[in-house]
């Protein structure tokens, strides 16, 4: 189906003027546009929008991502102050899960201050609703801005949605992959004429022998340095959710959903939202290499189960009627399934500490943190 797409006009235009534009660039501005990015202007989740998170799925999953936070709270020692940090915290749905868990146990949740990163001010008015009533809570363009303090660091679903680059093996070496135009003027992927000069040194192993026409995806290790250097010097841990691959390795997984489908990521920029997997093996070597600690990552699945959540399902089918108890029991496949539609082994967990933190929930084989929530 074609869409208006007002921000097709403008990458045209910019692309007549200043050339093909690298992937990274046309996913940047397909979700943040200043005007028409995918982003910027609306709610895409929930069943009328264009997918579903985990959160949204169940209750369960913020519920255990909030008792996890207290056992990482506990194991640095109790502080006076913890920041609880939220990365694209989309409806809020998680944070309130979370922190209706942790009201069980009232000297971590007095030391709370909640901080929500987030670029969408339609999301940021739904977060203001959904968690209306949670004192010292502050939202945030960038995580550079969270005031410093031990933290918990949450990111659902938010390294997908990071600008990729994507190179292109040809004979002479790798070259970016633009966006450019057809002969009709229609968007079109294309490759930059020159090769990066050098870029085989910086490639990991497996990606090296790849064939001519193999394409290679990679993020610039900012946003997650950002997130291993507070928690390396200033203690706590982030917890990535996310879906992608343990190991770096070559192939396309630029992509676009509308309506809980897939569609060509060229049709009608920034009326879908553009993702790519999310290598999680260079998010590990970019956190080892500045001195932070790596747990995982390791499939959703295990990571929920050693959480506790099959316990969790059953204390809340007890209390629930037929109907809602078959809703929780699918909700539950969903989230740990590995089969068509599960999220149990397409989504990886990891979590990064300072170096002193050697264990963290959800990441042994022992049952560390099984819920006991009311
Ligand atoms: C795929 S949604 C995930 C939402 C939420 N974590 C969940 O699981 O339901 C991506 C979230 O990241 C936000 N976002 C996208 N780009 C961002 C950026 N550059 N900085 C901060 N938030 C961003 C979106 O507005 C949205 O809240």
């Amino acid at each position: 189906m074609t869409e208006y797409s007002p921000l097709q006009s403008e990458l045209k235009k910019l692309i007549k003027t200043s050339g093909p534009m690298p992937v990274w660039r046309y996913m940047e501005l397909c979700l943040t546009h200043p005007k028409f990015g995918y982003y910027v202007s609306r709610d895409p989740l929930g069943r009328e929008g264009d997918f579903t998170t985990a959160p949204e799925v169940s209750q369960m999953f913020g519920e255990l991502l909030g008792l996890w936070a207290a056992s990482v709270w506990k194991a640095i020692g109790s502080p006076q102050l913890l920041r609880l940090i939220e990365l694209g915290p989309g409806r809020g749905t998680l944070m309130a899960d979370a922190l209706r868990a942790l009201r069980v146990l009232p000297p971590l949740y007095q030391s709370l201050s909640v901080h929500l990163v987030e670029i969408n001010p339609v999301l940021r008015e739904k977060q203001r609703s959904t968690l209306s009533g949670v004192r010292n809570i502050a939202w945030h363009d960038s995580i550079d801005d969270v005031p410093d303090g031990p933290a918990v660091i949450f990111a659902n679903e938010y390294f997908d949605v990071l600008p990729v680059h994507q190179v292109v093996r040809r004979e002479n070496g790798w070259h970016e992959r633009v966006v450019e135009l057809d002969s009709h003027g229609k968007l079109e992927f294309g490759v930059a004429t020159d090769p990066i000069p050098r870029f085989e040194v910086l490639l990991p192993p497996l990606v090296r022998a790849a064939p001519i026409g193999a394409v290679f995806e990679w993020r610039p290790d900012a946003e997650i340095m950002k997130i291993a250097s507070r928690v390396r010097d200033q203690d706590g841990a982030a917890l990535i959710i996310d879906y992608g691959h343990l190991r770096s390795d070559a192939g396309d997984t630029f992509q676009a959903i509308a309506r809980h489908s897939f569609a060509d990521p060229l049709k009608n920029p920034g009326q879908a939202d553009v993702t790519a997997h999310v290598d999680f093996q260079s998010l590990v070597r970019a956190s080892e290499d500045i001195g932070a600690r790596v747990h995982g990552p390791v499939p959703q699945g295990d990571f929920l189960k050693r959480l506790g959540i099959e316990t969790r399902a059953v204390t809340l089918m007890a209390k629930a009627s037929h109907e809602v108890s078959e809703d929780i029991s699918s909700a539950l496949k969903r989230l740990i399934g590995t089969g068509r539609g599960g999220m149990g082994s397409m989504f990886k967990v990891m979590a990064v500490s300072e170096p002193n933190l050697t264990s963290v929930a959800g990441f042994a084989d022992e049952q560390e943190t099984k819920a006991e929530l009311p």
